[in-house]
């Protein structure tokens, strides 16, 4: 799927809105993303902390769960937007998933998933899964799933 300026941005502008939702007391560190289908749909997630710390979801992982719990199995990009809750539009900085969120990635995306770490609708990076998980684990199309 080709993908253009407009849909990075219609996707940034919606992982902002996702942000709004996020519960993070213990960190303060408000992330959202917006995960898009080949089918043009979008899913929103926002992180989700938690007194006992480990069970804290990401926003990434949030999108691709819901998405995944609703039967979508395809999955073409996602943008991903943080910073801390008071922060100034000049205090924000290009966030990256974590390690187990590219994980989560690995297990349903191909290489060429495309994430976009995202300042504004004009300001973003765009990269390739390969790119930020190269030599990902996982087992080959076809090969048996333990
Ligand atoms: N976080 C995300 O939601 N996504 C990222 O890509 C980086 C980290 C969250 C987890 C935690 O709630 C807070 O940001 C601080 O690490």
């Amino acid at each position: 799927m080709s993908m253009d300026q407009k849909t990075y941005a219609n996707l940034i502008r919606q992982a902002w809105e996702a942000r709004k939702m996020a519960y993070a007391p213990y960190s303060g560190f408000l992330v959202g993303a917006a995960l898009l289908t080949p089918d043009g749909s979008v899913y929103r997630g926002c992180n989700i902390e938690n007194a006992a710390f480990s069970p804290t979801n990401c926003a990434e992982r949030t999108a691709f769960f819901k998405a995944l719990s609703e039967g979508k199995r395809h999955f073409s990009a996602i943008a991903v937007v943080g910073g801390m809750r008071e922060c100034k539009e000049d205090e924000i900085d290009y966030v990256y998933p974590c390690g187990v969120c590219r994980q989560v990635m690995a297990e349903f995306c191909g290489e060429e998933f495309v994430i976009v770490a995202a300042i504004s609708p004009e300001d973003y990076r765009v990269h390739s899964l390969k790119e930020l998980l190269p030599e990902a684990f996982g087992f080959r199309e076809g090969e048996a799933k333990p």
